[in-house]
């Protein structure tokens, strides 16, 4: 029922309210395959949700980065018109674990924006957020990556309160089956690095500071594109290795102040086995 799914849609997009220029191309979107470690040259980053709201902007905020190839991963690349058109476009679908190991190779990076688009049955958050996540971990590892982006969420952890409740209520329980995936991702002996940003609105990024946490306290809000700059900077940064992370924007930050955080950040208990 499209009008049961827009209205969900638009109470979803509400919560995430309450809770709360591109630079010239370096170079262009090739895909190209990463070249042999030892030798100068892009490495490939595989961008999984790269339709999404967040995913576009991840492709973007790309581009600022000379030393990536992007391969952007879509459900039905045919649809994907005229988004990003120098990306290499591929299809993939993290429900379906026979087609990911393509997507993966030569990749030295995957980056994942994906979430659940139906409250239940196969594209429900136990679906994409946990068994989707674990798929695509698991494809993954056997690729070999050397790091594995999640954008997760704020509040897995704690719950989120009486707005984690009733997320969790509206959407299929979304933050306890990102929790799922999140563990798997830990135990999975793939290097990673999971951030959870608070509320996503669409405002331009770069308005305000972006503050680094780490424990799920509290909530807040974040734009898309200040989300999409962190995860592209967590990219082949060693100080972003192993560590879980809440994002939310700051007033009392000054923008692009965040850039320094990685290093503060604690590396994650080991995980039990
Ligand atoms: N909304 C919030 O306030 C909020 C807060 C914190 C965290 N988050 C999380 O932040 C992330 C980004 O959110 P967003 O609102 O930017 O996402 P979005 O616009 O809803 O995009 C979701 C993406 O997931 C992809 N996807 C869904 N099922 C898939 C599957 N089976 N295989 C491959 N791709 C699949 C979609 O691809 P198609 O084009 O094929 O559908 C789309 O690209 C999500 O994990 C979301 O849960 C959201």
């Amino acid at each position: 029922m499209p009008i049961v799914r827009h209205t969900r849609r638009l109470l979803l997009a509400c919560l995430a309210l309450l809770v709360a220029g591109v630079a010239p191309a370096q170079h262009t979107l090739t895909g190209e395959l990463p070249k042999p470690a030892g030798l100068a040259g892009p490495q490939l980053v595989v961008v999984y949700g790269a339709t999404g709201r967040t995913g576009r902007l991840v492709l973007q905020e790309l581009q600022r980065r000379s030393d990536l190839a992007v391969r952007a991963v879509a459900r039905d690349p045919a649809g994907v018109g005229g988004l990003q058109p120098l990306a290499q476009w591929v299809e993939g679908d993290v429900t379906q674990p026979a087609t990911l190991a393509a997507t993966l190779r030569g990749a030295a990076y995957v980056i994942c924006t994906i979430g659940a688009t139906d409250r239940s049955g196969p594209n429900s958050p136990e679906f994409v957020d946990y068994g989707g996540v674990r798929n695509l971990v698991d494809a993954a590892r056997e690729a070999g990556v050397a790091q594995f982006v999640l954008v997760s969420s704020m509040g897995v952890e704690s719950g989120g309160g009486v707005v984690g409740w009733v997320l969790n209520l509206l959407s299929g329980d979304a933050l306890e089956w990102k929790l799922k995936g999140e563990d798997h991702l830990r135990q999975s002996g793939v290097p990673y690095t999971i951030v959870r940003p608070g509320g996503l609105t669409d405002k331009p990024g770069g308005a305000t500071g972006i503050r680094f946490q780490q424990g799920d306290q509290g909530m807040g809000s974040i734009t898309r594109a200040d989300v999409a700059a962190v995860v592209v900077a967590a990219v082949g940064e060693p100080a972003a290795l192993g560590r879980t992370f809440e994002i939310r924007a700051d007033d009392e930050l000054a923008p692009g102040a965040w850039r320094q955080s990685f290093p503060s950040l604690k590396a994650d208990p080991r995980p039990k086995p």
